[in-house]
């Protein structure tokens, strides 16, 4: 039977791609205010700023490619059952071949209309489409007649995939940490759910915040440490 690997990554996966991280020194929060480009209050307060703001993103992401950590990750399926839960919202995991990935956070390149995806609606998928690396602008509609939003958790909303993310991470044999801060609640919090017992690796340069002993901080960059972590299986 194939082992179970939970892999959670953050931004420092895709750093290597060139995109920036959110947090680092001249990360993406230095330049922009999350409260205004990616919280609910910014976008009624600014539909214009939050549709901009996430035209870019995809600007951006239609001019990088995955690195050899995201293809690493996706190789791990050769031999392990793996989960990817990604905070990222690029595609890049995928396009490296992992087959299956869990965007607690949402996704660049998909769009839905703003009134959907609700609790009303059970936060239903079926108004959600995929744009790819196109634009949004104010005053484009669905067909229900409501403006298009990015299909994107928000700064104060909720993380409509966290129930499905904690299962995968419980059931796993392996939990592997890849290039996240652990800043953002609740999915900092996820590597509690690992077992008793099973090994937490971490691939960060920087210091973490855990103190778990069963935490392996390898602390490298993402190609590095993925390359690290591979022999130490
Ligand atoms: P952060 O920017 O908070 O953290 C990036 C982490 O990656 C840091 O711990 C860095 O040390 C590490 N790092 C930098 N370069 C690296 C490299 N080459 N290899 C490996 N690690 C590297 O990004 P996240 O933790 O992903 O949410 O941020 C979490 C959420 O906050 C994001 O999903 C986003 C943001 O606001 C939303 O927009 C909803």
């Amino acid at each position: 039977m194939k082992k179970r690997i939970a892999v959670l990554t953050g931004a420092g996966v895709s750093a290597e791609s060139g995109l920036g991280t959110y947090r680092d020194n001249g990360g993406l929060w230095d330049s922009y205010d999350p409260m205004e480009v990616a919280s609910i209050e910014g976008w009624y307060r600014d539909r214009r700023k939050v549709l901009d703001f996430y035209n870019m993103q995809r600007r951006k992401l239609s001019e990088v490619r995955p690195n050899e950590a995201h293809r690493l990750i996706a190789e791990l399926e050769k031999d392990y059952i793996v989960d990817v839960i990604t905070q990222n919202v690029d595609n890049l995991h995928e396009r490296a071949g992992s087959t299956h990935v869990v965007h607690l956070h949402g996704e660049a390149t998909k769009v839905r209309p703003e009134n959907s995806f609700n609790e009303q609606d059970g936060y239903s998928e079926k108004n959600v489409f995929d744009i790819g690396y196109g634009e949004v602008h104010l005053g484009d509609k669905a067909p229900n007649g409501s403006q298009l939003r990015p299909h994107i958790v928000f700064f104060g909303e909720a993380v409509p995939k966290m129930e499905q993310a904690i299962e995968l991470v419980s059931r796993a044999d392996i939990v592997l940490i890849v290039g996240t801060s652990l800043q953002v609640y609740p999915a900092a919090g996820l590597y509690r759910y690992a077992g008793e017992g099973v090994p937490i690796w971490i691939i960060d340069p920087a210091e973490v915040q855990i103190h778990d002993p069963r935490v392996h901080h390898i602390r490298k960059v993402a190609t590095e440490g993925m390359k690290e972590f591979i022999k130490a299986l």
